[in-house]
């Protein structure tokens, strides 16, 4: 690994595209282990994960370790050139340790202790599992922590399980005594005068368990940021026993996406080498590709630079009910899509498919069929192409990944806040609220970042803010100047609302930000589910409206019907040199979508390549060392033909003779002259 600083973050360059995945050897016997790395080497895989669930196995008793099996499967993968992320167990622990430790169980907020049987049953503050935990990482780095085939360090799997019991009421109380020191100042910040909540000694204050009605606010969201550092604490703890044992290796935990959000990930980015994440579609159809491109976008943010996809479904979409078969080319494009927006690697759950256990249905890289299939074929086609495109691994100097011009702001706080209930309209998520925007910007064409509040926004013309609940008095200030400074800053209802304790900040809505959006708006108005609300200029709103006065801005939009018929619903402020916009509703996706290339184009944010969009065809420019790198993803029916100046690596077309780009296909350009690529129909006839 080599490094290129990027503030104090070293960006993660390994020798090659990482190239593999889970690899579970404890499944089958030393035959299939021969099998597994001739076939390996046929795909041209580099890189697998071992241990993720191997606890039981490599401790079967407490205190006994069996790494013989390991031993030999690591040297069988480095005799073939096979490095490896060395996985701690921790998020499995075994029946033994169950049986002995029950405390250590999680707990559901009804009171239910879990049991084993599955995975993830462990409370994260038991003493007993913390030091079952050191000890296992302890032990696994002494053994291999200098391997010259260790790649790195994956600690534990999905730190998500969040705990309700006695462990954590300790731990929760500990973190609360750290936060505010006094009770008094923590009775005042949840506002506990509200309902005869006021708590006269610490141990009266309990993890939001079963109550009979609602919860109060500031306790839900507090518990989440408690859940978030503690699980922080337990990674920081492995990590520290792997470097006391004198392993240098870089390590990570992969973050989950998307559906779940447990963890504060700009703190926890941090204390990372490298960031990964799991990435699972979320839908079968051809929103998928959005949801990739939004993944990469998020977690190139946390990152801060270059990333590892630690985990994708070779050959599935799981959906609630069904497995759909993932295609070749969807798999292919998929993977090339979370490199061009930064990840270093294509790594897969899982190598080869289980013929037992509850995941035994789950796709592989060698599916059950085995090597004579479509899907060891792709997997081969995977490898070559990653091996065609080493060069674009190597950053830009500045560490800048991407070029975009946009930043969508994110905090996982405002996630937390928009699940606590009994806000006016229960249906709305934050996710949900960020995907959409970034959504509109993908089908624009238009490249995007995600940010800290707070970050340096050199660079960016606009910063988007969609429903930012919680917001501290500098990231006001942060927005402020941006505007103030030239850019358009875009923020969208439920932004503004509460400070840091979700106490609501009073004299209209959007207390916080009122000032620089130039408006007040005195009530809000909920829709029924289903219900539309008409705009001005033909945009259709949904969800939550609100009856806002003008103070300094002007409308850009009414509302065309209803109650509100006629008052402001998007609202343009200006700022300095700048100008602060507001979207008192939820825009409907088509309506978003206009009214967010409406807004680009405006501010002059061009897409990454005219027309591409159009043709159903995503382009990204990944920044590099020496050069830039455009890659082209054909999500389109109808052929393509690109011109101007450049290779694509993958076929070593030169442009300038035209490269066809079929459907489902793909293209990595080594660009000359970035102005120069045009993008058009295939002439009849060609395919
Ligand atoms: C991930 C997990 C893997 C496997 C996979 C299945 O979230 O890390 O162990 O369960 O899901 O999609």
């Amino acid at each position: 690994m080599s490094g290129a600083k990027r503030g104090a973050a070293v960006a993660y360059v390994p020798d090659r595209f990482l190239y593999g995945g889970d690899y579970n050897p404890e499944q089958w016997g030393e035959d299939v282990w021969r099998e597994d790395i001739r076939l390996m080497r046929r795909a041209r895989v580099n890189t697998v994960t071992l241990g993720v669930f191997s606890w039981a196995k490599l401790e079967p008793r407490e205190g006994e370790y069996d790494t013989a099996w390991l031993d030999r499967v690591i040297e069988m993968l480095t005799e073939a050139g096979i490095g490896f992320f060395l996985a701690t167990p921790t998020a499995s622990p075994p029946p033994w340790f169950t049986a002995r430790y029950p405390d250590a169980l999680n707990v559901r907020p009804d009171g239910t202790r879990l049991a084993h049987g599955s995975r993830d049953t462990y409370a994260v503050s038991a003493p007993a599992y913390r030091a079952a935990c050191r000890r296992i990482a302890r032990m696994l780095a002494e053994r291999y922590g200098d391997h010259p085939g260790l790649r790195g360090w994956h600690v534990h799997n999905e730190y998500g399980t969040l705990d309700y019991g006695p462990h954590a009421a300790a731990a929760f109380r500990r973190w609360l005594r750290a936060r505010y020191v006094e009770l008094d100042r923590l009775n005042d910040a949840w506002m506990t005068a509200f309902w005869s909540q006021r708590y006269d000694a610490w141990d009266e204050i309990l993890p939001p368990v079963s109550t009979q009605y609602v919860h109060n606010p500031a306790q839900l969201i507090d518990f989440r940021r408690y859940s978030s550092d503690e699980m922080l604490a337990a990674y920081d703890e492995q990590v520290r026993e792997i470097r006391q044992a004198g392993s240098r290796a870089p390590a990570t935990t992969n973050f989950m996406l998307p559906t779940w959000n447990h963890l504060e990930q700009w703190s926890w980015a941090a204390h990372q080498d490298v960031v990964s994440v799991d990435h699972y579609l979320d839908s079968n159809g051809p929103d998928g590709e959005a949801h990739v491109a939004y993944g990469s976008d998020l977690t190139r943010g946390w990152a801060g630079g270059p990333w590892l996809l630690m985990e994708q479904n070779p050959t599935g979409v799981i959906t609630r009910d069904r497995t759909y078969t993932k295609p070749t080319s969807r798999m292919i494009r998929n993977s090339l899509g979370y490199i061009a927006r930064g990840s270093q690697s294509s790594l897969f759950f899982q190598w080869r498919a289980s013929v037992g256990g509850s995941e035994q249905w789950h796709g592989a890289l060698v599916p059950h069929a085995g090597e004579d299939s479509r899907a060891f074929a792709a997997t081969c086609e995977l490898g070559e192409h990653l091996e065609k495109i080493a060069e674009v691994l190597a950053p830009s100097a500045d560490g800048r990944l991407s070029a975009a011009e946009v930043a969508i702001a994110w905090h996982a706080d405002s996630w937390w806040a928009l699940e606590t209930p009994h806000l006016p309209n229960d249906a709305l998520t934050y996710r949900d609220e960020v995907r959409a925007v970034h959504r509109s910007l993908w089908r624009a064409g238009v490249a995007t970042d995600v940010i800290r509040p707070g970050a340096d926004a050199t660079g960016y013309r606009a910063i988007i803010v969609p429903c930012l609940y919680v917001i501290a008095t500098e990231t006001v200030e942060w927005l402020r100047s941006f505007a103030e400074q030239g850019g358009t800053v875009i923020v969208s209802y439920l932004t503004g609302i509460a400070d840091e304790t979700m106490r609501i900040v009073t004299g209209g809505y959007p207390g916080a930000l009122r000032g620089m959006l130039g408006i007040s708006a005195e009530e809000v108005e909920v829709l029924a589910p289903g219900e539309r609300l008409e705009l001005s200029g033909g945009l259709v709103g949904s969800e939550w409206s609100e009856r806002i006065a003008l103070r300094a801005a002007s409308s850009l939009h009414d509302y065309a019907a209803g109650v509100l018929e006629g008052l402001p619903a998007i609202t343009r402020n200006r700022q300095g040199s700048g100008e602060a916009i507001y979207v008192s509703t939820k825009l409907e996706q088509e309506s978003r979508d206009e009214f967010f290339a409406a807004q680009m184009k405006r501010i002059g944010v061009a897409p990454v390549l005219a027309g591409a969009a159009d043709l159903g065809v995503e382009a990204i420019v990944r920044r590099g060392r020496e050069r830039d790198y455009m890659f082209l993803l054909h999500h389109g029916a109808d052929a393509a033909t690109v011109t101007g100046q450049g290779i694509d690596l993958l076929t070593s077309t030169d442009l300038a003779n035209g490269l066809a780009l079929a459907p489902g296909g793909s293209a990595v350009i080594r660009m000359s002259d970035a102005d120069r690529i045009a993008i058009m129909p295939a002439t009849p006839g060609e395919k």
